[in-house]
């Protein structure tokens, strides 16, 4: 059993104000409100859009962990900013937050991992902590996906959104409590199933570039859904049985919002009851990076009185690349 783990001492958020419902896509794509509901289980997603780029959400969303644990912004050791819309190409997101923050003594760094950017950055973290070398670290999923989504191809533009959400790590001193595994995949073979082709080194952008499209992400929504189930599936149901535990014994299962019936597959394979599935995807969309710590932000809020130290918490995500993966959390709370 590990000496040192890290676990989750605050969490924190930034959503945009504008709204966009299924009713307003109606009006820009052909697609119903009640397609959209029944295929994916949203309703409206958030919209920053161009401009304040994505330091502006996650700056709000890191400030409220801080502020929620009383931790001052010289105290924080790290900063890993998930995100695949990082405000520019560099410097990286992490370094417009660290010094928007006053995070004067953080090192930190991109991480592009898609939707699994957020659990790919918390084990990092978690890692750094474990080692010794850290000992407080702000992760930080932030994407204005928005930008890059074709309000013209009903087959993206209805799932995305736009959000921020963070959580604020320590050092776990406490056996057997804490972040107790990970397990992460990649598979690059699917990588064209979604992708933004331009605006990197290989297709720059151009008069052309932008004519061609390649500045919008594209998706073989079918591919997608069906390697999430199944992938997402098999690193929760290994990540369990390899602790000795089963889906019987979760408190919250806590599922990467890319679609509700990717949701409810992997939770009918894990068999995890419903009310232990956090879901708020019908709200926000798929907010990429984002959706795990908007997801966990909820439960915490609102169903905080519920979580007791010990209880076990699966977090499960799935993104391009492919990237997935799984965490247990086992809650702490000093
Ligand atoms: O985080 C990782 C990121 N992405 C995902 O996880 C996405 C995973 N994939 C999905 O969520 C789903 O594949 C989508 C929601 C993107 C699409 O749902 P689907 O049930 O897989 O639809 P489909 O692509 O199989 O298309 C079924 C039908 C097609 O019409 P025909 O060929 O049967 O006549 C589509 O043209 O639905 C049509 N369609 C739509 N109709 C109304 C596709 N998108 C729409 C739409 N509104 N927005």
């Amino acid at each position: 059993m590990k000496e040192r783990t890290a676990y989750i001492r605050s969490v924190g958020r930034f959503l945009p104000e504008r709204k966009l419902t299924n009713r307003d896509l109606e009006k820009m794509v052909d697609t119903s409100d009640e397609w959209i509901f029944t295929r994916t289980g949203i309703r409206e997603r958030r919209i920053l859009g161009p401009g304040p780029g994505c330091s502006h959400m996650a700056v709000p969303a890191a400030m409220e962990c801080l502020e929620r644990a009383g931790v001052t912004p010289d105290e924080v050791d790290l900063i890993i900013v998930g995100t695949v819309t990082p405000d520019m190409m560099f410097p990286s997101t992490a370094c417009l937050v660290q010094d928007m923050i006053g995070a004067k003594n953080a090192w930190g760094f991109d991480l592009s991992a898609g939707c699994s950017g957020f659990l790919f950055s918390l084990s990092t973290a978690c890692q750094l902590i474990e080692s010794g070398r850290v000992n407080r670290a702000l992760v930080i999923g932030s994407d204005v996906i928005s930008t890059l989504i074709d309000y013209k191809d009903r087959g993206t533009c209805v799932i995305f959104g736009d959000g921020a959400g963070a959580v604020l790590l320590e050092a776990c001193t406490e056996p057997g409590f804490g972040f107790l595994d990970f397990i992460l995949k990649i598979d690059g073979s699917g990588g064209d199933y979604l992708c933004l082709k331009g605006g990197g080194s290989r297709i720059p952008p151009t008069h052309e570039s932008l004519d061609n499209g390649a500045h919008y992400v594209t998706q073989d929504g079918r591919q997608v859904f069906k390697a999430a189930v199944s992938e997402m599936s098999d690193v929760s149901v290994r990540i369990l049985e390899r602790n000795g535990l089963s889906g019987k014994d979760l408190t919250f299962f806590v599922p990467h919002q890319a679609n509700n019936r990717i949701i409810e597959a992997t939770a009918k394979r894990l068999n995890v009851e419903e009310h232990k599935v956090v879901v708020n995807i019908h709200k926000y969309g798929n907010t990429v990076s984002a959706s795990i710590p908007l997801a966990l932000y909820e439960a915490v809020m609102e169903r905080g009185h519920e979580f007791k130290n010990g209880d076990y918490l699966l977090m499960s995500a799935f993104g391009a690349g492919f990237t997935w993966g799984s965490t247990l959390l086992r809650w702490w709370q000093p």
